[in-house]
């Protein structure tokens, strides 16, 4: 299965390279995939990905000073319609519910990496476990607590899609954050990525699907301000990165990047297989990136850590 799977996606790393296809590194086809991936790149930044001119307020000045969005000024309102300022969220839901949607549970809470601006629960809080989609939809719409009222900026596809990314995750259609990393207090970031991933198969999905934008050793694009070639975030973000590769980066060039087809176990397997190969430090290495390179024994590759 795994051979065929190899098969098809350097056919389609090729059919992505043609220079007649319009969306290079776009491969999905089915248009379920293509509604949960976009609400994937929703979760992660709306503004980067709707026609939408949103700059969120700037969390260091007390003042509100962004713009767009209902007040004009990149805030956002809550339920009762005032405005709630940026606290360092930036209105972005992987801020506000964590990358694994747990809340303060979860690798953005107290325990792990404490973020101030972190809700108490997300869609896979155990609090929150009987909640329907229309429940969710309803919640994003209107806004509860410290969560805005997205329907001012996102229209209720919009606001649907997300909510079935979400839901994905939760329910088992979409890679599990517990089947690719484990929390851990003893980690920086909080997280090490689960065993069982096959670094040369890791490699070989890399050099087919990602080596063609992001080079053959991941240093030909340097992310944020020069900071982190991709081996450096995978090491750093590994719980973050196996979701961007899943939907896509939100408004860039980069679609989502494993097959179509594949079942949730072998989506799982490609993610951790990837990431296992993106913590080998020479064949990734830190190229001109500014940011510091991850030390021997650091927890958060476990084993991968070469
Ligand atoms: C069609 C070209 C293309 C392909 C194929 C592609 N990427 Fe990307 N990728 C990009 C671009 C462009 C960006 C945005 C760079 C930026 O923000 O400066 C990006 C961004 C990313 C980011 C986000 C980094 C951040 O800022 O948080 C990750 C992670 C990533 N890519 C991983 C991958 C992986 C893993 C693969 C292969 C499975 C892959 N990419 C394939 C073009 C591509």
């Amino acid at each position: 299965m795994k051979a065929i799977f190899l098969i098809i996606a350097v056919g389609l790393m090729q059919a992505a390279c043609d220079p007649l296809s319009d969306k290079p590194g776009e491969i999905h086809s089915d248009e379920k995939t293509g509604h949960i991936a976009y609400g994937g790149r929703l979760f992660d930044m709306w503004y980067d990905e709707v026609e939408i001119d949103f700059v969120p307020d700037d969390p260091e000045t007390p003042l509100a000073d962004g713009r767009g969005g209902p007040n004009g000024d990149g805030t956002l309102n809550d339920s009762a319609g005032l405005p709630l300022l940026n606290n360092g969220h930036s209105y972005r839901f992987k801020n506000l519910f964590g990358w694994d949607m747990r809340g303060d549970a979860g690798i953005y809470g107290h325990e792990y990496q404490a973020k101030d601006f972190i809700l108490p629960d997300g869609p896979l809080s155990p609090q929150d476990a009987g909640m329907t989609r229309d429940e969710w939809v309803q919640r994003i719409t209107a806004g509860k607590g410290g969560l805005p009222a997205y329907s001012d900026v996102l229209n209720p596809s919009q606001i649907e899609a997300l909510v079935d990314y979400m839901l994905a995750v939760r329910d088992g259609s979409l890679p599990h954050p517990d089947s690719l990393y484990a929390l851990s207090v003893d980690s920086p970031k909080g997280f090490v990525l689960m065993p069982g991933g096959d670094p040369a198969l890791g490699h070989k999905f890399y050099e087919a699907q990602c080596a063609e934008c992001h080079g053959d050793d991941a240093t030909k694009i340097i992310f944020d301000n020069g900071e982190q070639t991709l081996g450096m975030h995978a090491r750093y973000y590994g719980y973050a990165i196996a979701m961007i590769t899943l939907v896509g980066e939100p408004g860039s060039d980069m679609g989502p990047q494993l097959a179509p087809d594949l079942s949730v176990e072998e989506q799982t397997t490609t993610l951790l297989n990837l990431l296992a190969a993106l913590c080998d430090r020479t064949r990734y290495p830190r190229g001109n990136a500014t940011d510091p390179e991850l030390p021997d024994g650091d927890p958060r590759c476990g084993a991968y850590l070469r």
